[in-house]
């Protein structure tokens, strides 16, 4: 794996645009479980609570099972940014990085400092009012066993986070394809690739020339085709030491 660091190091010292896109296994080492996988949420919840009709039409058990996944796990134990989601607001504060595409619902990115992050599946801190379109941080809410509704019209509000059948929030998709077109190192950070179209962000900087670096514990559907160098660790233990390689070369 050193050697490996050592080769991420070089390649990231020597690159004027490097963009992060990271997936659940960002979070796992601040305590938030991996949709997929050992301790996957799907493993225990079925995904169609997450359809948006499925939201719409059966509102009491969706959020039910929302609830639990999401809200009273969060709001139960202090989640927190992991040394792997510190680094990344580093190397941006240091002019090294230019954004994070993240798939992660958990604002962990902005809680370590990050500031350009396209959120490609949106954010649970927040909720949008299905029937006004009014916004409201999650803090504000008192979130229940029973659905919430707006306080301004009582309309159903709904987690600011993508459900499937859903499309991606415009600014996140277009931020993240110009991201991917013009950088010239891409790093893949604790995803499946199972989930789509987030899942072809990493092959537009492949066809557009960017070296590819891939952190995860296992394979991915990336490893075989698009990586470049393949890192198996966990993301907060791994970008640490890259960093520390990438000091000793300034
Ligand atoms: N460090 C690095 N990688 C890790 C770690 C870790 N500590 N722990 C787990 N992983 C890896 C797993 O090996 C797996 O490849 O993280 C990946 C997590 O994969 P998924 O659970 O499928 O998460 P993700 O790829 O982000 O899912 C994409 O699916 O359900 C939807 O909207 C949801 O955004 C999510 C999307």
């Amino acid at each position: 794996m050193e050697e490996k660091i050592k080769e991420a190091a070089r390649i990231l010292a020597e690159s004027k645009h490097i963009v992060a896109f990271t997936g659940a296994g960002m979070s796992a080492e601040s305590g938030i479980p991996p949709f997929r996988g050992e301790g996957g949420i799907w493993n225990k919840y079925d995904p169609a609570s997450l359809d948006i009709e499925y939201y719409y039409r059966y509102t009491q058990q969706s959020w039910s099972i929302i609830r639990e996944v999401f809200y009273k796990y969060f709001s139960s134990s202090v989640v927190k940014p992991n040394p792997g989601h510190e680094i990344l607001a580093k190397w941006e504060k240091e002019g090294r990085l230019d954004c994070v595409i993240t798939q992660n619902i958990d604002d962990l990115h902005k809680v370590a400092g990050s500031s350009t992050v396209y959120e490609f599946h949106g954010n649970m801190s927040r909720f949008v009012c299905s029937k006004c379109g009014a916004k409201f941080p999650a803090q504000s809410l008192k979130l229940t066993e029973k659905p919430p509704v707006c306080p301004d019209c009582g309309g159903l509000l709904k987690p600011d986070f993508i459900f499937f059948g859903e499309g991606i929030p415009l600014d996140a998709y277009n931020g993240s394809v110009e991201a991917a077109q013009k950088c010239d190192a891409f790093v893949i950070i604790g995803t499946s690739g199972q989930v789509s179209p987030a899942n072809m962000i990493p092959s537009i900087a492949k066809q557009h020339g960017a070296k590819i670096i891939e952190i995860n514990m296992e394979p991915s559907t990336y490893t075989k085709h698009i990586s470049d160098i393949f890192i198996q660790g966990k993301a907060g233990e791994v970008l640490p030491k890259i960093d520390e390689e990438i000091k000793d070369k300034r």
